[in-house]
């Protein structure tokens, strides 16, 4: 097994039904909630490689969220939240418990107050980021525009504290609300937040329903600028238009890039299968249209063997991969 997240694979082994959800399973589904069995996945990733899901279910309310996961809970069966699929990797096997994705209802942004310079914006977790980031600019706030050119929703944002050079949403981030184990929706405030790179300290049975973010008042035009310019900055040195999970590992710690050692060890352009390195940035696994899942799994080994044979350095990947192996 290569790069599994700890914390989320435990919650997915501890009962991960080793025949994928039994009869009684799937008709007590069936009776709760709006579910679909065996729901293709890849298209729901912005990789778009993956099997299915064996039960998928979108959630419309706090209420039906509870209720899945009561039902989880007590008849062990793991369930992960997919948001904008943008940092995942799903197995071509696809997932044998229960995904749920956050609808309509979470898609949601305000300002919530304002005091002195500072506003207080308020959005679901299935807003997406860059909605969000285009609207804050044309408010004339600043806070998210360093958050620029970053895929994905909010939910799956907060969760690994997503990123650019030029900042982080724990940044900005000011509570969040979460759907903890125990079925209660609470909300914790700035100090018992623990954002780092790329990682935000939360136990994995939670699932995030909102945030709250501090910006400030400035000039729209200043921050229409600074979004033109980060764009077209991340245009020119990221594969943006291709089938990707942006970037594949994580930078190490002593401020290398592992683009940069990655394209270092020769591998830009270096292909497995459907899967490649990119040319324009070497972090970023591109599928060139018919990858599988495995294809880039094996191509992951490769870079990371690779970089650590030639410069000591391993590399952590940012990509969080789940899910079975193909029969
Ligand atoms: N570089 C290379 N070869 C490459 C890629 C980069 O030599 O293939 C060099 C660049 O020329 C530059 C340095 O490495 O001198 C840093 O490159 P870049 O500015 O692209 O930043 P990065 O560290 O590679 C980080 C984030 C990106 C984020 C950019 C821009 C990580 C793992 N990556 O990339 O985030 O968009 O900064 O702010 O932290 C992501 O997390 O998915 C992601 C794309």
């Amino acid at each position: 097994m290569f790069c599994e997240d700890p914390s989320l694979i435990a919650r997915f082994l501890r009962s991960a039904p080793k025949e994928g959800l039994t009869v009684s399973d799937r008709e007590q589904l069936s009776a709760l909630l709006p579910v679909r069995f065996d729901e293709p996945l890849a298209a729901r990733t912005t990789l778009r490689v993956g099997g299915p899901a064996a039960c998928f279910v979108e959630v419309d309310s706090v209420e039906m969220l509870k209720k899945m996961i009561a039902f989880c809970c007590t008849h062990e069966i793991p369930f992960f939240v997919l948001g904008g699929g943008s940092n995942v990797l799903i197995r071509d096997g696809g997932i044998r418990g229960v995904v749920m994705t956050l609808g309509k209802t979470f898609e949601t942004h305000e300002i919530l107050r304002e005091s002195n310079d500072d506003v207080f914006v308020a959005a679901g977790a299935a807003t997406s980021l860059a909605k969000l980031v285009r609207w804050s600019v044309e408010q004339g706030l600043q806070g998210f525009v360093n958050l620029a050119g970053i895929p994905g929703v909010i939910g799956g944002n907060l969760r690994m504290n997503a990123g650019t050079r030029e900042g982080a949403i724990g940044d900005v981030t000011e509570e969040v609300t979460l759907v903890d184990r125990d079925l209660k929706e609470v909300t914790l405030t700035k100090r018992r937040l623990s954002f780092e790179y790329r990682k935000f300290q939360l136990s994995r049975s939670a699932v995030i329903t909102k945030g709250l973010f501090r910006l400030k008042r400035a000039s729209s035009d200043a921050e229409r600028e600074k979004l033109k310019e980060l764009l077209a900055k991340r245009r020119e040195t990221q594969p943006l238009t291709a089938k990707s999970c942006g970037c594949a590992f994580k930078n190490p710690p002593k401020g290398t890039s592992a683009g940069q050692l990655i394209e270092e060890t020769g591998l830009m352009g270096v292909r497995v299968g459907g899967a490649r390195v990119s040319d324009i940035h070497a972090n970023f696994i591109i599928n060139e249209g018919n990858a599988t899942a495995r294809d880039v799994e094996v191509l992951l080994h490769l870079i990371r063997d690779r970089v650590q044979q030639q410069t000591g350095v391993v590399l952590e990947p940012e990509v969080i991969i789940i899910g079975e192996e193909r029969a």
